[in-house]
This record gives structure tokens, sequence and C-alpha cells, in this order.
């Protein structure tokens, strides 16, 4: 992989949690190594590989501890899963992740629907993880992150206060996270909110101002990129393929897709250290390992000739 280069962006390939959680079927523990070997392959950096949540409710992150192991042999690749609680960090140290990511949403509702907890006992998580990771030694000591859902809106609260949002940004840093993101969980976030909060959280939080994550969803995914771009946002979530969607929008694409994120931020002349055909070639390995799975991508379907 081209892990030695100089980047301008980094790009976080969340497919292999953000989408394979939102697919009903389970996708083999083995294609999931070799699927997320390929995008090591093609450049990617950073891979969020999992979800260390109750294997009860969502069985397709089961074998995370397994995903995370293996990915870990991968050299070069920082190794992301994301955690809720207190468990699903013990589970990610023990697993050797690099990276913790938290999600805290803004909305209570969603918090309440997606992990049973208040926004303020989700930041309590982290603070307590923050904790224990600081009692590690240096080698085994992931790093937490923090991204705040529905930060531009939710499906069942509608608008979320921007001064609310910021606020919990503060919190989450106070509490111990190294970085603090912002994502577009139900995908309606526009390019002037986006460009305006990630400005915002940047005068707030200065260099704990973490990744942007967009869902697709209305398609204006990518011109939000654009936005955040302006805003100084230097990471970004993608998901190969758009896998995933979103379980209150029947029928929504899921993320932005990496490809088509990659073919933009090179086209603009910012270097993320991805090969574009290598990255094509992963996604054979997706296809095949959940056939039939609706995929999506307009670079891809150029390269084919062929929508999907
Ligand atoms: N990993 C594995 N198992 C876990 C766990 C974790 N991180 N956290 C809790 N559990 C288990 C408990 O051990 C317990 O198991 P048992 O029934 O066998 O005793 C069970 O889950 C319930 O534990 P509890 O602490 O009462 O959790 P809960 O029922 O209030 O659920 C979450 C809270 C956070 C565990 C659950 O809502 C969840 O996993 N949500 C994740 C949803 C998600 O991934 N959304 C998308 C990503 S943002
Ligand atoms: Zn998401």
């Amino acid at each position: 992989m081209n892990s030695s280069g100089k980047i301008d962006v980094l790009v976080s390939e969340v497919g292999p949690r953000d989408g394979l959680q939102n697919v009903s079927r389970v996708m083999p523990t083995a294609i999931k190594h070799r699927w997320i070997a390929a995008l090591a392959r093609a450049g990617l950096r950073e891979i969020e590989v999992g979800s260390f949540v109750s294997p009860k409710l969502l069985p397709q992150m089961a074998d995370t501890d397994e995903v995370v192991r293996e990915a870990r042999k991968i050299e070069g690749l920082t190794v992301l899963a994301l955690a809720p609680n207190g468990k699903g960090a013990e589970r990610g140290i023990a697993a050797g992740v690099h990276k913790l990511n938290f999600p805290v949403s803004a909305s209570r509702a969603h918090s309440m629907a997606n992990i049973r907890m208040t926004p303020e006992q989700a930041l309590d998580e982290v603070r307590q993880a923050c904790a224990l990771c600081k009692t590690l030694a240096s080698d085994k000591r992931p790093s937490v992150e923090a991204g705040i859902s529905t930060a531009f809106g939710c499906a069942m609260e509608g608008a979320i206060s921007e001064d609310w949002v910021m606020e919990l940004a503060a919190g989450l840093v106070e509490a111990g996270a190294e970085s603090v993101g912002l994502s577009d969980t139900a995908g309606c976030a526009n390019p002037v909110q986006v460009k305006r909060m990630f400005a915002r959280l940047r005068r707030e939080i200065g260099d704990r101002a973490g990744a942007a994550h967009f869902h697709n969803t209305r398609g204006q995914g990518l011109a939000n990129v654009v936005a955040a771009l302006d805003a100084g946002v230097t990471t970004f979530d993608a998901s190969q393929g758009g896998l995933g969607g979103c379980p209150y929008a029947p029928g929504a694409t899921g993320n932005i897709v990496t490809e088509d994120l990659i073919a933009l931020l090179e086209s603009m002349g910012l270097r993320t250290g991805v090969d574009l055909e290598a990255l094509l070639a992963a996604r054979e390995i997706l296809a095949q390992g959940l056939p039939g799975e609706p995929l999506y991508g307009h670079v891809h379907a150029v390269s084919t000739g062929k929508h999907g």
C-alpha cells in the first residue's frame, strides 16, 4: 500500500462498520479479512473495521474482536472500532485497536433508541473510557475519538440546537476525547450549515476538531464535503459502494461513496494516497461477500459502463 507518501486529506473507510451494520445479512469473517486487506492495499490508511456492541442487537458485528486482531497485522493501517460503552472499550483494548470511536448523539430520542443512554450518560462513558485508557502502557493505549451523531438534525427530533452540539463537543474534549467529529446520521445536512458548524467547532475546540461523517441520503454528501473542506476539515469518513442505508429512511443510500470521494478530492488536487483502480478491485470482494446487495457510486458506474 502507499502508506509512505504525504497526503492532504485522510479518508477513513467506515464500510466494514457503518456499512455492514445496516445490512441485515452477515458478511462471513474470512471475507471481511480479505476486503479490509484489499482496502488497505488500495492505500486507505484508516479503517473502522467493526463495532463492539451487543452481538444480540447487531450479529453483523459479533466477530469484531477477530476482525480487529487480523487487521492489526496490516502494516501502516490505523485500526478503528466503534464502542458505545465501557464494555465495548474493554473489548476494543483487549483486541488491540489503535482508536476507539464513541458515538454520542446530540438528539436525546436518537441516543435512547440507539444506545439506550442519554447524551449525558454517553458522555460519561467516554470519560470513563478515557480514564481507563490513561492507565494503560502507551503501546496498548488506544486513542479515544468521539463522533457527535445527529449533529445536523435528527429523523426523530427534527432540528438540533447548534449551541447544544458545541456544548457536547466541549464536554467530550474535557472528558478526554482526542478528537471530536460531527456526523450527519440522518443525511439531512446542507453545505451552508456544514461550513458554519465545522468552522464553529474549530473555534470551540481547536485542533481537537475531527472528522466529517456524511450520509448521502439526499444526494448532498459530496457537496457537504466541499463545504467542510472550506472550513478546514481534513478527515472524512466514507464507505465503499455507499454501503449501508438508514433504518429511519427506507431506500436511502448509506455513507458517501469512498470511490467517488477519492475521485473528487484527487480531481481537486488533494492527495489521498489511495489508488482508485485498486479501490475498485476491493469493491469486487465486497460484492462477492454480499451478493445482490445494492452498491452505489458514480465512479464505479463510469468504469464499468453500467449503474450499480
Ligand atoms: N459488547 C458486547 N455486549 C455488550 C456490550 C458491548 N459493548 N454492552 C453491553 N453488552 C451486553 C451485556 O453484557 C448484556 O448481556 P446479557 O444480556 O448477556 O447479560 C446486554 O448486552 C445488555 O447490557 P446493558 O448494559 O443493559 O445494555 P443495554 O441493553 O442497555 O444496551 C448497548 C446498550 C449500548 C449495549 C446497546 O444498545 C448497543 O449495543 N447499541 C449499539 C447500537 C449500534 O451499534 N448502533 C449503531 C452504531 S452508532
Ligand atoms: Zn453513519
